[in-house]
Formats: C-alpha cells, sequence, structure tokens
C-alpha cells in the first residue's frame, strides 16, 4: 500500500488542447480530493507501452482519446458497452485488471436527459448523422434507451449498413439526400459528424419540420452553438451540445479513480465555455 494520491490522465495524440485535465481539476478542488489529472501526449507507436507501464506511473487510470480509442479497447479487459461501441476512452484497473469501458454513451444520454427530461418517453424514433466512433456511442445509448428505429444518415452508406450488423434491425440507414424526408414530424435528432465544427464544412440540414417538442443534440463544441443548435433554438425546441457531453461523459471515470461521484454544474459549464469562446 502506498499513501500517494492518486492519479489520472488524458492520452491523445495531440493532448494539448484536452480540456479534461481543467474539467477534473475543477472537480478535485471542489471536492477537496488529493489527486491529479494530467495530459500525456503519447504517439501510437508508444502507446501499447505506455498503457503497459500505467500503473507503475502511478496512475488509477485514464482518459484515452484520438486517435487511441481502438487500441485501448484491444489492451485492456472491455465492459459491455466499450464492446458494444467498439471503442474504449475510460481506463480504470479492478483488482489489477486493466479494465475499460466507453463513457461517451453515458455522455450523451446524460447531456440529453438534462436538455430534455422524459425525451425517451416521448419518442421511439431518432435520426443520428454520422456512422464513426461517436455515432456509434450514441446509437448504442439510444437502444439502451429502448428506441425502436435509428436512421444513420452517413456519406458512406456501407459504414451504416455495417452498423445495422453490429447493432440489429432497428438501424435504418440511409443517404444525405433522405433527411428532409426523415425530419419531417422528427423527435430527437443527434449529428455526430464533425460538419459544423470550426474550419470544417457547414452543416446544412432544415429542420423546420421537426415535432414542437423535439430534441436536437450536436456533439461539435467548436463553437458551443453550432449554426444546426441555433437553428434549433430559434425554433423553441430543446438542444444538447458538445460541452455538455463532454461534461458528462466525464463523470464515470472521476468517479472511478477518485472515488467521488461529481456533480455536472452551471458553474462547471461556464468555466468550459469561457476556455472554449476564448480559444483556450
Ligand atoms: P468519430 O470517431 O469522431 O465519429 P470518424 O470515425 O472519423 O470520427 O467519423 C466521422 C463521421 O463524420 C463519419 O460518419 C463521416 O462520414 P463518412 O463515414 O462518409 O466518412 C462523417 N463526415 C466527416 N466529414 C464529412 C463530410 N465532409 N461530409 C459528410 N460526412 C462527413
Amino acid at each position: 500500500m502506498t499513501s500517494e494520491a492518486p492519479k489520472a490522465c488524458v492520452i491523445g495524440y495531440p493532448a494539448k488542447h484536452s480540456r479534461s485535465p481543467k474539467l477534473h481539476g475543477y472537480w478535485l478542488d471542489k471536492y477537496g480530493i488529493e489527486g491529479s489529472y494530467s495530459a500525456e501526449e503519447i504517439a501510437p507507436e508508444d502507446f501499447a507501452a505506455f498503457i503497459k507501464t500505467l500503473a507503475e506511473r502511478g496512475y488509477a487510470g485514464a482518459n484515452v482519446t484520438m486517435p487511441h480509442k481502438d487500441m485501448a479497447l484491444q489492451l485492456s479487459e472491455p465492459d459491455a458497452r466499450a464492446l458494444a461501441v467498439g471503442a474504449a476512452n475510460t481506463l480504470w484497473f479492478e483488482n489489477g485488471v486493466l479494465r475499460s469501458t466507453n463513457t461517451d454513451v453515458e455522455g450523451f444520454l446524460g447531456s440529453l436527459d438534462t436538455a430534455s427530461p422524459g425525451w425517451d418517453t416521448r419518442t421511439s424514433s431518432a435520426i443520428v448523422l454520422g456512422a464513426g466512433g461517436a455515432g456509434r456511442a450514441v446509437i448504442l445509448g439510444l437502444i439502451e434507451r429502448g428506441l425502436r428505429e435509428i436512421h444513420v444518415v452517413n456519406r458512406t452508406l456501407s459504414k451504416a449498413e455495417e452498423l445495422k450488423e453490429r447493432f440489429g434491425d432497428m438501424i435504418k440507414p440511409a443517404g444525405w439526400d433522405d433527411v428532409a424526408a426523415l425530419l419531417n414530424g422528427a423527435h430527437l435528432l443527434v449529428n455526430t459528424t464533425s460538419l459544423g465544427m470550426h474550419g470544417e464544412p457547414p452543416l446544412t440540414v432544415t429542420i423546420d419540420g421537426m415535432a414542437r417538442d423535439g430534441v436536437v443534440a450536436d456533439i461539435v463544441y467548436v463553437p458551443l452553438k453550432t449554426q444546426l443548435l441555433l437553428d434549433a433554438e430559434a425554433q423553441g425546441l430543446a438542444t444538447a451540445n458538445g460541452l455538455d457531453m463532454l461534461l458528462h461523459q466525464a463523470v464515470g471515470g472521476f468517479e472511478l479513480w477518485f472515488g467521488t461521484r461529481p456533480e455536472v454544474t452551471g458553474e462547471l459549464y461556464d468555466l468550459l465555455a469561457a476556455d472554449i469562446e476564448g480559444g483556450g
């Protein structure tokens, strides 16, 4: 036994722009926990060696971000969510075994529950734009909440079709030409592509026909309010942005490493929002 304070980190390449140290640092301070959370920039070819020495380096666990989420899954004992998504973003030790999960699933669900409590009782159908890693986490969350029809819109249709193989017949692959018709009367739209992100092409969808009590979520958080979310707000729809999801996905890791389940608050949101808006 050592009396060392618990340490965690985010492992990425690059890692320096990560908002996670600020976020976890805020919670460590708030709950008076003696611990630390840092950023580790590790190249893909060095990732496996780094993970093997994670415990030796004094880490109780880690977040894993681009481009390591697939490799993290391979190098650990995944839980059901990480396996189903096919990617891991959170690592921790359980009886000396390196375990992994994917907290993007609960991050997405937490942000939606906050934006529109009871949303999952009002719809059994959703439209998900994108079929990458983030899309798979969102889809698993929707399936966990019992949605019966998930239209997955993707530029490369074969990737949406692969998701039907992975998750089942509730996945309805679709192309961008289908979006306008799908959105008519829709209750839930989620963008999991990088479209609309600063420096990326715009996302051009018309959401006028969505249900009045509909919800729009966007994983993009630079800018905080994408054009999609501005349009949704203008129509009085509930919205969740990428920062909401980022904050909620961080809760599970913090609890695993530091033993306290932290709260996502307006104050924390404002702190990170100022950082993002300041380009920090
Ligand atoms: P992530 O793991 O963050 O989800 P990803 O696996 O690279 O990232 O997935 C990116 C998603 O955004 C994909 O669905 C991608 O569509 P393709 O599968 O056709 O590549 C989508 N995407 C990215 N840029 C796009 C663009 N310019 N137009 C349409 N879709 C785009």
